[in-house]
């Protein structure tokens, strides 16, 4: 019995989100440049994609770009953006042919142009996909994206649109960039790191978190089936005893 195959389809997770890392250290590992990482990266993202929506995940959201990134050397923040402008291009057919819509969260503006005029093309292009939604995380954290909420919403209270009474959870959910998205019930990690990275803190409240040793580059389809197997042997209580769940 193959691994995809012992998926349970009634506890399948409706969205997984993923820190994607260890690029750096997969190239110097054999003696490259950093870049060489990222660019054997493009690999995995296509694997965990079509193996997400083979099984019939809904939502995949990819960390590819983080505010802080934006500290790396030159040279490599530049040819990220190149490898992603790239990459959008080339694989927008696919995500057509396979019914899935792109959507991205983050600082956008902050990306330079042809990327951005590319993402908002891969965007409006695969709008009305239905299978799966493919959400890339760029120029995006998690801190930057609740002090937008923030700024919001006391907007919202200084033109009296709303009062701080209404302030709830619902309202501040409304409020950050995955608005639209559940949050995700698995959140997988590569590369030994055991750390959020200023990634969906608000989102990942409840999800179970799978850490793994590979390094980003030799991530596979098998890979994302072995994180979702242990996330189903999970006991979700939200707090509950496990009594509690069972009757
Ligand atoms: C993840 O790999 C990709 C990005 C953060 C863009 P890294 O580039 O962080 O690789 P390591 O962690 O240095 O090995
Ligand atoms: C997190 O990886 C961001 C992305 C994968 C895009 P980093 O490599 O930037 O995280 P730290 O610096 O190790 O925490
Ligand atoms: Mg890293």
């Amino acid at each position: 019995m193959s691994l995809k195959d012992k998926i349970d389809q009634s506890k399948l997770p409706q969205h997984i989100a993923i820190i994607m890392d260890g690029n750096g250290r997969w190239a110097k590992r054999q003696g490259e440049e950093r870049i060489f990482g990222h660019e054997n990266g493009v690999k995995s993202v296509r694997d965990s994609v079509e193996a997400a929506a083979e099984i019939g995940v809904k939502y995949l959201t990819l960390y590819a770009f983080s505010t802080e990134n934006w500290n790396r050397p030159q040279e490599e923040v530049y040819a990220l953006m190149k490898l992603l402008v790239h990459t959008i291009n080339a694989e927008t057919a696919t995500l057509n042919k396979n019914d899935i819509r792109l959507q991205a969260i983050g600082d956008l503006k902050s990306l330079p142009e042809d990327c951005y005029n590319e993402l908002q093309e891969a965007i409006e292009n695969t709008k009305n996909n239905s299978r799966m939604t493919l959400v890339l995380a760029l120029s995006y954290s998690s801190r930057w994206e609740i002090i937008n909420a923030v700024k919001q919403i006391a907007k919202d209270i200084e033109n009296k649109k709303i009062a701080s009474a209404d302030i709830n959870e619902n309202l501040i959910q409304s409020h950050l960039c995955t608005s639209n998205i559940p949050d995700p019930e698995l959140m997988i990690r590569t590369s030994g790191e055991h750390r959020i990275s200023n990634f969906l803190l608000w989102q990942l409240a409840y999800s179970e978190l799978y850490f793994t040793d590979k390094l980003w580059p030799d991530f596979r389809k098998e890979d994302l089936f072995e994180a979702i197997l242990d996330y189903q042997t999970r006991e979700r209580r939200f707090g509950k005893t496990s009594e509690q769940l069972i009757s």
